[in-house]
């Protein structure tokens, strides 16, 4: 059975939780490998939103189990709420999640420091999510981390809390001018979320091993995406870990040569939230068009997303970093009354046309995207289900992306429920999951 990543490949928000969804049914496990609670996947069943952060999206699924990751930082307050928001509305989370014992924590001056240090950046910031993703990841690069086993260990937890402390507390209150956190404040509430938390803290590793040994099918749930990514990411207005395909190997301890595929998600356009460069954002009536029909607000913060049209050189260099053999195109629908299309083929950079995206943060501040433009088909595609269904100008802007960034499309999303789905024809996914067009009829 196969195993495959799912992995974002623009500024996160392609989607990515109503593709895990569609393709859920048909694996066994669904794994988080990065990220925190700033991610925010929504997944639309029926009439139920539901609006995932740290728990994969597979936990909508009975018979998936879930797994959270080494790689992910998780902030305990906030599992905590969602797993009781989750139960309430009759999720089922005994037998079905697990978490990582050396998943880090996030801790309560994590946010604190994240939320100051972005202030002191002021017109530099990155415009994080405030969630102390960053400085987690941090800590746990500078061997101070505190992880979930040492959770359910008091005296080492107070130690760990003790020896943070004496370090943040001065970084808060001597650098940020900022509150500053006693043990006991930390430990009190932290003591309780080990007692809720401890059923589902495992080693995960040797269960994806033992899983994947007896036959089971593993799908790794990036969070993000290519362009957030810590190493190939637009640094520094990236997010703080490793979102790209080879973050599902170091973030789960499930080695590459377990692992068959990659499929990219790409929304039929783009956004970004937060600071840093976008070679194709527009602005005036046009953003607000795309952001009020995409509903273009991130799920965890509410922000406004920056909206543009899709760009390609940033496809082809996620194809590339991730290895990425099909795409899921979302949100084909939003550009539905749009009477023409544009596609950014290149970057034009001090007299040059680049045809591979530019790793150096200053030339990508300068570029100019060349674009190429192509008639709107003005016609809705919302809720169809086949290729053939789609008006002929959408199917040649489909066409026209395929043959910019080189690999095929496997799913194009035309609405947020399950059903508005089109399996294409020849879908490399059929390969790894030969029910998955009949699943969705
Ligand atoms: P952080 O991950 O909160 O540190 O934020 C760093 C950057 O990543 C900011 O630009 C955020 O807007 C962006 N970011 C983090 N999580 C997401 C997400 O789930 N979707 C889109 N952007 C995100």
């Amino acid at each position: 059975m196969a195993n495959i990543v799912v992995v974002g490949t623009q500024w996160g928000d392609e989607g990515k939780g109503k593709v895990v969804d569609v393709i859920t049914p048909h694996v066994n496990v669904v794994v988080r490998f990065q990220g925190g609670n700033n991610a925010g996947h929504t997944v639309v069943v029926g009439r139920e939103k539901y609006v995932l952060h740290s728990i994969p999206s597979g936990i909508l699924h009975p018979n998936c189990r879930c797994v959270v990751g080494c790689g992910v930082v998780v902030d305990p307050a906030a599992m905590i709420e969602e797993m009781e928001s989750l139960v309430q509305r009759g999720v089922t989370l005994d037998g079905n999640l697990f978490i990582s014992k050396n998943a880090h924590l996030i801790m309560p001056y994590h946010p604190a420091l994240d939320r100051a240090s972005e202030a002191k950046l002021g017109a530099r910031r990155i415009g994080t999510t405030g969630k102390g993703v960053g400085p987690a990841y941090v800590d746990k690069a500078a061997r101070v981390g505190i992880r979930m086993a040492d959770l359910l260990d008091e005296r080492l937890f107070r130690e760990k809390v003790e020896v943070n402390l004496a370090q943040k507390n001065r970084l808060l209150r001597e650098i940020y001018d900022a509150q500053t956190f006693t043990v006991e404040e930390i430990l009190h509430p932290y003591l309780r979320y080990a007692g809720w938390l401890a059923p589902y803290i495992t080693d995960t590793s040797l269960l994806l091993h033992r899983w994947i040994e007896s036959g089971y099918s593993v799908l790794f749930e990036g969070a993000q995406a290519t362009m957030l990514d810590i190493d190939h990411g637009t640094y520094p207005y990236i997010t703080s870990s490793s979102t790209t395909a080879g973050g599902a190997a170091t973030g789960t301890g499930v080695p590459p040569t377990k692992i068959d595929g990659v499929l990219g998600v790409a929304k039929a356009y783009t956004t970004r939230v937060g600071a840093g460069p976008f070679p194709t954002e527009l602005s005036g009536p046009l953003a607000e068009h795309i952001r009020a029909r995409g509903n273009e607000y991130g799920a965890t913060t509410g922000r406004p997303r920056r909206c543009g049209w899709f760009d390609a050189m940033v496809l082809r260099y996620a194809v590339r970093i991730n290895g990425i053999e099909t795409i899921a195109l979302t949100k084909l629908d939003v550009l539905d009354q749009c009477e023409t299309v544009r596609v950014c083929t290149g970057y034009r950079h001090r007299g040059e046309i680049l045809t591979e995206f530019p790793e150096e943060e200053s030339a990508l501040h300068e570029v100019e995207p060349v674009y190429e433009e192509l008639s709107g088909w003005m016609t809705p595609t919302s809720g169809v289900t086949s290729e053939a269904d789609l008006p002929a100008k959408a199917r040649r802007y489909l066409e026209r992306l395929n043959e910019l960034i080189g690999v095929p499309f496997g799913l194009i999303s035309t609405g947020p429920q399950r059903a508005e789905t089109i399996v294409c024809e020849d879908s490399p996914l059929l390969g790894w999951y030969p029910s998955v067009r009949a699943s969705l009829l």
